[in-house]
């Protein structure tokens, strides 16, 4: 990145004895790092994985101290509320998400993209607890949405990705997780969802919304061929089913992940997709908070579209909303009465793909359709921003243990940093091509 670059730069003409530090926010450890591994003054580093460890402002770290005042009373909802859970409620903002985004504003020069991109800071993303090291800062979040609700007298949720399987990211490098199945991962992820769910218990009277496992279970239908995905079935669906019961206890609304109108929504891939989370709604125990599915999740396609993008030629499932129209009907016959919620974060720009599994960093794309309950169809419940645009889908160094060839393709902005990881570039051209503008 150049913001990173340029401090490289500088840090060779300081002299010696003063002591290097790492960027906030740049790269302070992993697995063959031989950089600086301090972090510049407000900052720490943070382990993301055994690749990336990263230099994490203050006001995202985590804070086991934050207690709230109905801590001792556990949630006791048994039943949802009948609807939309998004319905009369304000969504908390993330907070590591903004302090990403204001750092990257303060490394853009021209006034007016920054004063664009300063306002993404202030649009409702959610926040991915992608590594068990992550899960007490949730306590942080509801803990600050507890008491914001109590200053304005509204009522707040908290959106959160689950996503830690054991052997993450089968059918793919870019985010293999921490835990493997060969070394105790599915009790490590059952632990990882327990902390998340201590946390969600000590807030009553915050909601939580939670996306469960982006492509895991969309592996399971369409990359059983796959031999890591082959060995991982067992393990997905048991570790889904844990994290189902254990956060709808909690009255926590899900959604499962389902992947996108051109991977599940292809014709052939529809049953047994519907057949797939059905079965998993029935062994979780019909649990009325699965409230259905998320589609889209970091991919970039149309919530609904009357110019169908090129690379969606021969699928009449061409956009979000024929996807959902098509498989809702498929999981209602199977007792799933399920709703939807549509990731629009990068769908701002079509026909940038060269092919529709394009999926990592895709060049050109811009931040789409703001989050929204108006979305034309009571099958979904709100147009939503699950990735957080910025954070980088996969690394382009060919010599990485996560490199996958998708983020080496055509289509993929290169030079690209390890996925999850602030990518500056990137993020400044969502900002400059977002459709509807910032
Ligand atoms: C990465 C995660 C990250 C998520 C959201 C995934 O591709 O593997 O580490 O939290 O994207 O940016």
């Amino acid at each position: 990145m150049l913001k990173f670059g340029a401090l490289l730069a500088l840090t060779s003409l300081i002299p010696a004895f003063v002591e290097a530090v790492a960027p906030v926010w740049g790269q302070c450890g992993g697995n063959g790092w031989s950089g600086e591994t301090a972090c510049a003054s407000g900052s720490t580093c943070v382990k993301s994985n055994d690749w990336y460890s990263q230099c994490i402002t203050s006001s995202t770290q985590a804070s086991s101290t934050v207690q709230s005042s109905t801590a001792a009373q556990p949630s006791t909802t048994s039943t949802p509320a009948a609807g939309n859970p998004y319905d009369g409620y304000e969504i908390y903002l993330s907070p590591y998400y903004a302090d990403e985004v204001i750092a990257a504003a303060a490394a853009i020069t021209d006034p007016t993209l920054k004063a664009k991109a300063l306002k993404v800071k202030d649009i409702p993303t959610f926040t991915w607890f992608d590594v068990v090291a992550k899960t007490s800062q949730l306590g942080t979040y509801l803990a600050d949405a507890d008491a914001k609700a109590k200053t304005t007298g509204k009522k707040y949720l908290v959106q959160i990705v689950v996503y830690d399987l054991p052997d993450r990211d089968c059918a793919a490098l870019a985010s293999n997780g921490e835990f493997t199945i060969a070394n105790n991962g599915l009790n490590n992820y059952k632990g990882y969802v327990d902390k998340l769910a201590a946390e969600i218990k000590k807030f009553p009277n915050v909601r939580v919304i939670a996306v469960i496992e982006p492509d895991s279970l969309a592996n399971m239908v369409t990359n059983m061929g796959v031999t890591k995905c082959q060995g991982a079935a067992s393990a997905y669906k048991e570790g889904t089913i844990y994290a189902v019961k254990k956060l709808s206890e909690l009255g926590v609304y899900s959604y499962l992940d389902a992947g996108h109108a051109g991977w599940l929504g292809w014709l052939p891939n529809l049953t047994p997709a519907a057949e797939l989370f059905a079965q998993i709604y029935k062994d979780a125990g019909s649990p009325p908070f699965l409230r259905g599915l998320a589609t889209d999740v970091a991919n970039y396609n149309a919530y609904t579209t009357t110019s169908p993008d090129p690379v969606t030629q021969g699928s009449p499932n061409y956009d979000e909303l024929k996807y959902i129209t098509s498989l809702a009907p498929e999981l209602q016959s199977r007792g799933f009465p399920a709703h939807f919620i549509v990731d629009q974060g990068r769908s701002g720009v079509q026909n940038i793909r060269k092919e529709w599994g394009d999926w990592c960093n895709v060049k050109n794309a811009g931040f789409g359709t703001r989050p929204t309950l108006n979305t034309g169809s009571s099958l979904v419940d709100s147009i939503v921003w699950i990735k957080p645009g910025g954070e980088c889908d996969g690394t382009s160094n060919t010599s990485a243990v996560r490199y996958d060839g998708h983020c080496g393709k055509e289509s993929a902005h290169k030079p690209a940093p390890e996925a999850g990881t602030w990518f500056q570039a990137y993020f400044e051209n969502l900002v400059k091509y977002a459709n509807p503008a910032l």
